[in-house]
């Protein structure tokens, strides 16, 4: 079947991610805790009379909702190209698709899986082909990130909070929890999620052993937390994402900005704070007290931005 020429564009949108436990561990077989997050990407769909498909953004936000490099330009339109090939048999001819990514880029926020979902599902609802989502995400997920563990598909995808454990197949729990107020900063300048997990795959590659033991860790804080997590035991789950940080820290993927900001939100009253996504730079999420909002103006007394979600 192809396109619908007489549908005039189709929609799609996808979660941006905050992972509370588990990063790069996941990568490796451990489980680890995302929650989605009420902003990120909006795509719309239409025909063109263009030779090529294009995509455009259509950025909304600061510090930055499109890609700024010319690396980043190159990556975004390769991922792109890989979600619109998925659709190939099912699209007439070159479409034009418009993007609105609504969280910062390149900070651990999932807005890469929120882009590859919102163009599928926009792509998917133009041509009827919903069975080509999943496939479409994934081809657009493969040239960010190489070699991603489905968390931030998951989270882009469904939203709320899992536990999620990359085997084969893939499992994914609805998690419950009474209502959390977390803290995110923006600590750090973008990085590379790719980059961060070649760089942990080659220190991986040197310590084996110490590397399975820190992913084990990992692994049995992020079923603490789970517990934590549905008691609604705000103690234990700072003082399980604090363990969380000092694991990641050890895998090679903090900066001096991250450790800092995690340090201003513990003296300003977070109950636990740690980088969550890929490191290297961008973002740490903090649980912070109910109603107190100390943790926000501390940080952006630094200069940093910071924002609060409820989960
Ligand atoms: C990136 O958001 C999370 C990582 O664990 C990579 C992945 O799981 O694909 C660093």
């Amino acid at each position: 079947m192809s396109t619908d020429l007489s549908e005039p564009e189709g929609r799609g949108t996808g979660a941006g991610k905050l992972i509370l436990f588990g990063e790069h561990a996941v990568v490796y077989g451990a489980p680890a805790i995302v929650a989605g997050l009420p902003d990120g990407a909006r795509a719309v769909a239409r025909p063109t009379s263009s030779e090529t498909s294009t995509l455009t953004f259509d950025a909304t936000r600061e510090p930055s909702s499109e890609p700024t490099s010319k690396t980043e330009r190159d990556t975004v339109e390769r991922a792109f190209r890989a979600i619109c090939e998925v659709f190939d048999d099912r699209l007439d001819g070159p479409v034009e698709v418009t993007v609105t990514v609504d969280l910062p880029i390149g900070v651990g926020l999932g807005s890469s899986a929120a882009f590859s979902v919102a163009i599928a599902r926009a792509l998917a609802d133009w041509t009827g082909a919903d069975d080509h989502i999943e496939r479409g995400v994934e081809a657009g997920e493969s040239v960010f990130h190489g070699n991603p563990s489905g968390i931030d598909q998951l989270a882009a995808t469904e939203g709320g909070l899992h536990f999620f454990t990359n085997s084969d197949p893939l499992q994914a729990t609805s998690l419950d929890s009474p209502d959390l107020e977390v803290g995110i900063c923006v600590a750090g300048p973008p990085a590379s999620t790719r980059e961060m997990v070649e760089n942990v795959a080659r220190r991986r590659e040197h310590e084996p052993d110490l590397f399975e033991h820190l992913e084990l860790l990992i692994g049995d804080v992020a079923r603490a937390a789970s517990a934590a997590l549905r008691e609604g035991d705000e103690a234990r789950i700072g003082e399980l994402m604090d363990i969380n940080h000092g694991a990641l820290a050890s895998l090679g993927v903090t900066t001096s900005e991250l450790d800092e900001a995690c340090h201003v939100a513990r003296e300003a009253g977070a109950r636990g704070a740690k980088l969550t996504g890929a490191g290297g730079g961008g973002c740490i999420c903090a649980l912070l007290p109910d109603g107190d909002h100390s943790v926000l103006e501390a940080w952006r007394d630094r200069g940093w931005s910071a924002a609060c979600y409820q989960l």
